[in-house]
């Protein structure tokens, strides 16, 4: 979606019905006792699957620019009682409240797409680097580039290379390429 003021509009369109997060968090690695970011958390359904897997010291922060999808979030979670997950509106593109070094992993499900086309990775990419622990995970997901009635439109879609270049370009070490799903790829990437 674009429109003439704004370039890429983000879809905030949910993947939940095509894309698992047992899956997507296995291939990332999440771990008892993690500090995991969903940047661009949408309604939150990845956040919500880590929640219970990183209990104990763990804690989940779901983030996302849009006061509506952390409305979802928030609602959810006090269903569900969820007890260690913070759902906080903010801006990627301006600043994240974490401290530096504070996060051991985070995943960016279906939004990184939307940085590029809009030119904006200046801005994300070194905010996400300053909140990675030394050793920590950046997580990308992306819809492979095929044309598909969900999703963005295939001339903003990114190929698995394409994202790595943008890791290795921020600094982060690709460490590999796993196919999450039938529609996606995901990237992992340290920090070191
Ligand atoms: C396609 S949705 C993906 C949502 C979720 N990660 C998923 O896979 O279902 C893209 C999300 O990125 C969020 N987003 C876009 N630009 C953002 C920004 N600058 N800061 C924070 N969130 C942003 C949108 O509001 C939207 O919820």
């Amino acid at each position: 979606m674009t429109d003439k003021k704004h370039g890429h509009v983000h879809h905030s369109k949910s993947t939940k019905d095509i894309l698992s997060a047992d899956k997507v968090l296995s291939a990332a690695g999440l771990k008892s006792g993690d500090v995991f970011l969903d940047a661009g958390c949408g309604d939150g359904y990845i956040s919500i699957a880590a929640s219970p897997l990183v209990e104990g010291e763990g804690k989940v922060y779901a983030i996302d620019v849009y006061p509506e999808s952390i409305e979802i979030v928030k609602k959810d979670v006090q269903k569900k009682r969820i007890k260690n997950l913070e759902a906080i509106i903010a801006d990627l593109t301006s600043e994240i409240p974490l401290i530096d070094d504070s996060v051991d992993l985070c995943v960016m499900a279906n939004v990184l797409h939307g940085f590029v086309e809009n030119g904006e990775l200046d801005k994300v990419l070194p905010e996400i680097k300053r909140v990675i622990k030394l050793g920590g995970i950046f997580s990308v997901v992306e819809f492979k580039k095929i044309e598909g009635l969900q999703g963005p439109p295939f001339e903003v879609r990114l190929n698995p290379q394409d994202v790595e270049n943008v890791l290795i370009k921020y600094g982060f070490e690709v460490t590999e390429t796993v196919e999450v799903g039938k529609y996606h790829y995901l990237v992992n990437a340290v920090k070191n």
